[in-house]
């Protein structure tokens, strides 16, 4: 049997909808399946105020707001733009989380485990805008936050989300290639410590840097976390080039992710380089450069925490626990998608 075809009308003005609508009613027009409201200028202004009021539709559950927050948030970052401020009034880390920094897991899933459940401090490094701890701690406010990031604005930008005022947290600017930055990060942590990273981020590091990062991460956090894709092979990395938002083509911009020119992809070393920009008439903005950036796979991972005589689990999503990479990996999802590899000290 053939798929039945969805069917689309579009309205681009309230006159029109109501000429649509009145067609369908009369039925003089067979009822479509969806009506798209394109109004440019009316959905940037309604995506505006959703915006302001604490919702976004970064995720694909679309409009949400971060967990439990009680806090109104303001998710309308194309407001400087508007204003006249071109492309270098963007926010670089807003404009990320509006296209890449979405995620599926949080705190909550991990310390849920029968491994983690001692765990009384979240460590995220490399922490950009911090959306793991800063989601956990509405869920978790007793426990202790510590952050790091190389860059004075990743601070910046996390310090000035409204965090729980009972929150221990601590954002240090450091990093994570210098042993000096983790010790700092044992002196900020209390208890148990887990630190997460997200695949964005530990791509970042090539062979040696994670080794160090395996090592001393391991050495003053009691786990240490990071996400991985499913297995692929490099030529068949599915890529989005163009990630333009509603709202940004609603103000005239386009977002994407550009491939660094004579520089493909490296089936041998997993090695990849671009760069997210932002684009306008005038102007383009490199926001961030993923040069030399390595799709690091499970198993290469693996091997280098056991070269360091680590303990490798991953997180199995159906049992909800962390389980050693050597069982049960026939009942995981961890071919088909995202997980996370637990690296520990023996
Ligand atoms: C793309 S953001 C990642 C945000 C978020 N944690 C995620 O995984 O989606 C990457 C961050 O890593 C930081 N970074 C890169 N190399 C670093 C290093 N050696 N030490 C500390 N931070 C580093 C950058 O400054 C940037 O804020």
């Amino acid at each position: 049997m053939d798929d039945p075809q969805e069917t689309t009308r579009s309205a681009n003005s309230w006159k029109k909808l109501e000429r649509l609508l009145g067609e369908i009613e009369t039925g003089e027009t067979p009822k479509p399946d969806w009506i798209d409201l394109s109004g440019k200028k009316r959905r940037l202004a309604y995506w505006r105020t959703i915006a302001r009021n604490g919702f976004h539709d970064f995720a694909e559950d679309q409009w949400m707001k971060c967990f439990d927050s009680p806090f109104v948030e303001n998710y309308d970052y194309v407001a400087p733009y508007i204003d006249g401020g071109g492309l270098d009034s963007l926010d670089p880390y807003m404009v990320y989380s509006s296209v890449l920094g979405t995620w599926e897991y949080s705190v909550e899933d991990f310390v849920h485990t029968d491994l983690l459940s001692d765990v009384t401090t979240i460590v995220e490094p490399l922490a950009g805008t911090a959306e793991f701890c800063y989601a956990g701690h509405f869920q978790y406010p007793d426990f202790r936050y510590v952050m790091f990031d190389l860059d004075e604005d990743a601070k910046a930008h996390v310090e000035a989300k409204r965090w729980l005022p009972q929150t221990k947290r601590e954002f240090i600017i450091g990093d994570a290639l210098v042993e000096s930055t983790w010790e700092a990060v044992r002196a900020a942590s209390v208890g148990k410590s887990v630190a997460y990273i997200g695949k964005q981020s530990h791509n970042f590091f090539g062979a040696k840097e994670i080794m160090k990062v395996l090592e001393w991460g391991t050495r003053h956090c009691d786990h240490l976390m990071l996400e991985i894709s499913e297995p692929y092979l490099l030529d068949e990395e599915p890529t989005i080039d163009d990630l333009t938002r509603p709202e940004q083509r609603g103000v005239g911009i386009s977002v994407a992710l550009d491939d660094v020119e004579d520089k493909p992809a490296n089936p041998l070393t997993n090695s990849m380089d671009f760069y997210l920009i932002a684009e306008d008439k005038e102007d383009r903005r490199n926001l961030f450069s993923y040069c030399g950036w390595i799709g690091w796979q499970a198993p290469t991972l693996t091997a280098l925490g056991r070269i360091l005589d680590l303990e490798v689990r991953y997180y199995h999503s159906e049992k909800t626990e962390f389980l050693s990479v050597d069982v049960d990996t026939d009942t995981s999802d961890c071919r088909d998608n995202n997980t996370f590899l637990l690296f520990s000290r023996a």
